[in-house]
């Protein structure tokens, strides 16, 4: 990126409505519900959202991202809730008067206008003084590295370059808050990942507020500090990365957000800090007392694939130390090599499969399992979730 970096209206705001002066959230978005005839694609939610925040809507095609960053940018109204601006209702105010932005998911460049000319687009119906928008213009190619292109109509680009004039054209009036949905759905995966890194540091030089959409949960977790999941219209859990991976909410995240092994079971009993828990498939479990009290018996145990160790022999727990080590013995049913990890599949013993995933640290494969051979998967009992649906 250039040096070239426009003020926000967060980096210039008035004291009096400079929501971090008084102390608010940037955005809040409070029991925000939007119903299309019976169905309710956005079901109450309740957000806050920081300044300075990149934030990631992730969830499912169809869950509701879009109709709720359209209520958010004024697009749709919202049929239950209020949204909330520096502490100000913003349900009266038009999409154009909204210092928030959105950098819609197929771009919407008008085709017969100029690169040029779209990213001019909104200030030009601002009203700015077409010397300033020149220098804007200017400014803001610079930013996402169009020069030379300017001229360019949309059909005349690449799609890693109608990317960029789509966000110059919602950077242009500066917005307070930028609504990028699905920005970076339409690039292959190495130019994604380049924008990505792009992205971070823009959203980082500008001090700007970003939420993202995406239903990549590898990209919301690169790229957001804070993560809120989306199912069915509604929020499932909101956390950082590292909270969401390590401690999801239900079976139905842990499975949404990476891999991992999960084994349905009963409640045995308490141990100390310890539950046993007995499990159809992999046997009984030792698990970390979970940090949400448990009431049902059904519950389930959770080890990311990871976290599953495996050896020719069972593990030997070192004197006073670890003792409860889950440990399975099975046969490697298949190997998938994926260059910097490889991932076995372990058929045990006692009926299960579990999914260990191993990294590659030596070029060669002096320590690689084959097919058949037996073998013990174990992990530590805080290495397990326990999950209760
Ligand atoms: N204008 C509309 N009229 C009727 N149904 C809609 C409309 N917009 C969205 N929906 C429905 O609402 C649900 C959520 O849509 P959307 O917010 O676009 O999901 P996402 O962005 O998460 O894929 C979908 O089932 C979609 O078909
Ligand atoms: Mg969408």
């Amino acid at each position: 990126m250039t040096d070239v970096l426009p003020k926000t209206h967060a980096a210039t705001g008035a004291a009096d409505g400079d929501p971090a002066a008084a102390g608010q959230p940037l955005l809040r978005i409070e029991g925000v519900a939007k119903t299309f005839g019976t169905f309710r694609a956005v079901d109450g939610v309740s957000l806050d959202i920081k300044a300075g925040e990149f934030f990631a809507l992730l969830g499912p095609s169809g869950c509701g991202k879009t109709t709720l960053l359209r209520m958010l940018a004024g697009f749709e109204a919202p049929d239950e809730g209020r949204i909330l601006l520096g502490g100000k209702d913003i349900a009266s105010t038009m999409p154009h008067e909204r210092p928030i932005n959105m950098m819609f998911q197929n771009y919407a460049l008008f085709p017969h206008l100029s690169v040029r000319d779209n990213i001019a687009f909104g200030l030009k119906r601002a009203g700015m003084a077409r010397a300033d928008i020149a220098t804007r213009v200017a400014e803001m190619v610079a930013l996402v590295k169009l020069d030379g292109l300017e001229k360019r109509k949309p059909d005349q680009l690449s799609g890693g370059q109608r990317q960029r004039v789509a966000l110059a054209r919602a950077l242009a009036r500066r917005p307070q808050l930028l609504l990028l949905d699905e920005p970076l759905a339409a690039l292959d995966k190495k130019l994604r990942e380049s924008t990505q890194a792009e992205l971070m540091e823009l959203q980082r030089r500008l001090g700007m507020t970003f939420i993202i959409v995406t239903h990549d949960q590898e990209e919301a977790m690169t790229m957001a500090s804070r993560i809120g999941v989306m199912k069915s219209g509604k929020l499932a859990q909101v956390a950082s990365p590292r909270e969401l991976y390590e401690g999801p909410r239900s079976r139905w995240i842990a499975e949404f957000v990476g891999d991992v092994n999960v084994f349905d079971g009963e409640f045995k009993l308490r141990d100390g800090h310890r539950l046993v828990i007995a499990t159809r498939e992999a046997g009984t479990l030792v698990t970390a007392e979970p940090r949400e009290p448990v009431g049902e018996t059904r519950l389930s145990v959770a080890i990311r694939p990871e976290k599953v160790k495996l050896s020719r022999r069972a593990p030997v727990s070192e004197a006073g130390r670890e003792t409860a080590i889950n440990s399975l013995d099975g046969v490697i049913a298949d190997i998938c090599y994926l260059g910097g990890t490889t991932t076995y599949r372990v058929k045990l013993d006692t009926g299960g499969t579990v999914q260990a995933s191993v990294v590659n640290s030596a070029r060669l494969d002096v320590d690689a399992y084959s097919v058949n051979q037996n073998v013990v998967a174990w992990f530590t009992p805080d290495d397990c979730v326990v999950l209760q649906s």
